[in-house]
Parts: C-alpha cells; structure tokens; sequence
C-alpha cells in the first residue's frame, strides 16, 4: 500500500490539471490580478450556493474573523464567548482586538460548544459568542440562537472547517424541518479556503457571509482600508483580499463541493463499519445525523490516553499520517491561560486522546479499510 498522507493537493492538482491550467492561465493573461471578475463571480456563486444575501471575500480564515468582530463596533475589555478546543484563531483575533475571550467547554463526545457552558459564562459584559463548528458539523445554533436573542448577543460563526454542512432546525409543532447552512445562521459566518479545507484554494483564501446589509456595508469597508470612494476613509481598515487566482481555483472546486463532501461522508461510513467492533475507542457522534457532518476531520477518541501516541506511532510506521487536533485546549496555552480561572474538564480530556485519521475525498475504499485494519491490529495485539 502506498503511503496514505492526511491531505493529497498534489494529486487534487493533477487530477484537475487541464481545468485548472486553463483558469489560471485565463486569469494571468487578463492582467486583473486583485478583486476584479474572477472574484466577483466567485463570491456571487459561493452566496448562491450558500443562499445567504452577502459573500466577502478576504485574505484568509483569520481576517474574516477579524473583520467579523471589528464590524460588531465593541469595545476595549468587552466579553467574547469562544470554545478552548478549537483553532488558536477563533481567540487570537479576539485578543488582538483587546476584546476579552472568555473560554468555555465543548460536548466530550460531539467536540462541539457546551451550551450549558455558554449559559455559565454570560455576564454583563458578553457581546458575542463564537461558536466553531468543529471538524464539520454544526454546533447547536438553535440554543445559541436563543441566547443571542434572550442576551442580546452578537453571534460569529466559525464555519472554516464547515463549509456545506447543515443545521436542522425542527419545528415540532408544524411538523417541518428547516436546513441552513452553517455560517449563515448568526449575524455574520466566517470561513477559510487554505488548502486542507474541504472548499479549499492553492494558497490562502477566506470569506464572510451574512444576511445583514448594514454589517455587509461595514465589512467590505473594512476588509478594503475603511475606503468609501478611493482616498476617502471613512474607518480605520486592513487590507484583506482573495486573489484571482485563487478566486479561480476556488470557481471550479466549488462546482465539486457537494460531491467532495458526500465523499468525505462515505469513506466516514466505511471507517464506522470497520471501527465499531473496538471497544477501547469511540467513533465519530454526530449532532444532526451522519448527512449533515462534511467530515472535514473523521475523529475517533481513544479511551486510554496512553495508547493515542502510540497509535499514532504506529500508523505512520506503517505509512498513515494522521492529526491531533488538537493537543492543547487553548486556555491552557500561554498567551491565553490567563484569561481563564476554571476548569475546562472535556476540552483538556479531549486533547489527550483525540486522533483524526486521512480522510480527504481522494482517499479509497481499499485505503481506509486498510487504515481500519492497522487500527484493529493495534489495539489486538
Ligand atoms: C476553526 C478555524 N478557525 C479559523 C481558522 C483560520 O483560517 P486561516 O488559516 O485561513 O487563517 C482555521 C484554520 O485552520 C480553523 O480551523
């Protein structure tokens, strides 16, 4: 078996070779490297498929939050609510900001945020929450919802590990289900298009999404120096721009997302069939049901911590790369433990025995199950 990495964008590239060769050689040719039709055309196809009103296209995952949060007008020392199991982006754009992140726990079987953490940690000073749809899946939006309401709470979603996955909103009442993309259902969704990400580019790339015009108005403001007209700024801004090429690369890797996620989601069926007979892990909860998970990372937790490096050690003696993510819950890092004084029991649990196993849509059949097999041998021998 050849070696099986956690990502392949070599082989995404070649298998995509003519496509890609073509657009970006069209976008090199036109001389419209920054902003321009390529991008326009872009953020119009991804608000489409997303059906939310406004898509802003910025530098990467860590601007759109960033903008995200500079757009809610808080201020110096105001709350915001963020999980510790998560990328260290969710909360350095809130420190950065010299806004306070306050950390809460996540669920120990979904990764997802703890809402009755959430409910804990809400004082006078929260502004807004920052829920991460983690590894693929939706945190619970209708509670979080909920308490931006009752709390008059800004929400941001974290979407970059999430793009094409729903929340199911069930009303019992009339009987009905309505599904919403994640991203779209707070005030504002952010995203990141680097290249492990299930709606990924060559380079760096991310976006903002909401419904709200007035907070479209002020983020593309923002991302652009705070310019109304050239010369005339009417905030202080950054610059954050998704560039053409790789506002191309993203044109036709979003006509295969669907395609790539129901792929993701069958490779995570097939490691759950081979999986479920070991009882020294746990497989993969799913919040709404497996057809609403994208999979971005298919992540098992091994019961005694001890042997989670020592799996990991031996799958990649056998040519299997796998992750941890993540292996230190933030508020236990240095730049941020001091804003937390409690224990946050299942994001520091979680740390030691999560692994995430290769996953992307280029992956096999005979892959995984080979991947399944080592797993059983392991733990059997
Ligand atoms: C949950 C989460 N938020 C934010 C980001 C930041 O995205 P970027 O790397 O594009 O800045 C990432 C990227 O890994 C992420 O996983």
């Amino acid at each position: 078996m050849n070696k099986i990495n956690i990502i392949d964008t070599a082989q995404e590239y070649k298998n995509n070779k003519k496509n890609i060769d073509k657009a970006v050689l069209n976008v090199l040719k036109s001389g419209i490297y920054i902003n321009g039709p390529e991008v326009k055309s872009f953020e119009d196809e991804l608000s489409k498929f997303l059906n939310v009103k406004h898509c802003i296209s910025c530098a990467n995952g860590t601007d759109a939050l960033k903008i995200a949060l500079l757009s809610l007008d808080l201020k110096s020392g105001d709350e915001v609510i963020v999980p510790s199991f998560t990328f260290v982006s969710t909360a350095e754009v809130v420190v950065l900001l010299g806004f306070k992140p306050v950390f809460v726990d996540v669920d120990p079987r979904t990764f997802l945020i703890d809402i009755e953490s959430i409910k804990k940690n809400i004082t006078k000073k929260t502004r807004a929450i920052i829920p991460v749809h983690l590894f693929g899946q939706s945190a619970d939006m209708k509670e979080i919802m909920e308490l931006s309401k009752k709390n008059k709470l800004w929400v941001i979603e974290d979407s970059a590990q999430s793009l094409g996955s729903h929340f199911v909103f069930k009303n019992k009442i009339k009987n009905v289900e309505i599904k919403k993309f994640t991203g779209t259902i707070g005030h504002i969704g952010t995203t990141s298009f680097y290249p492990t990400k299930n709606l990924n580019c060559f380079g760096d790339g991310g976006a903002m999404f909401t419904n709200n015009n007035l907070i479209a108005k002020k983020i593309r403001l923002i991302k652009n120096h705070g310019q109304e007209k050239k010369y005339t700024y009417k905030e202080v801004g950054l610059n954050s721009r998704l560039d053409a090429i790789q506002a191309t690369i993203l044109r036709l890797n979003l006509k295969t997302l669907n395609q790539s996620n129901n792929k993701r989601r069958a490779l995570a069926e097939i490691y759950n069939n081979e999986l479920k007979s070991l009882d020294k892990i746990l497989l993969p909860k799913y919040s709404f049901g497996i057809e609403n998970h994208i999979f971005h990372q298919y992540t098992i937790i091994v019961k005694n911590s001890q042997n989670r490096n020592l799996l990991k050690n031996y799958l990649n003696e056998n040519g299997v790369s796998s992750m941890v993510y993540y292996p230190k819950p933030l508020h236990k890092e240095i730049p941020y433990k001091i804003y937390n004084k409690s224990k946050l029991i299942n994001s520091e649990v979680l740390s030691k025995k999560v692994i995430s196993l290769p996953i992307h849509p280029l992956l096999t059949k005979k892959e995984i199950v080979w991947v399944s097999n080592l797993i059983k041998n392991f733990f059997r021998s």
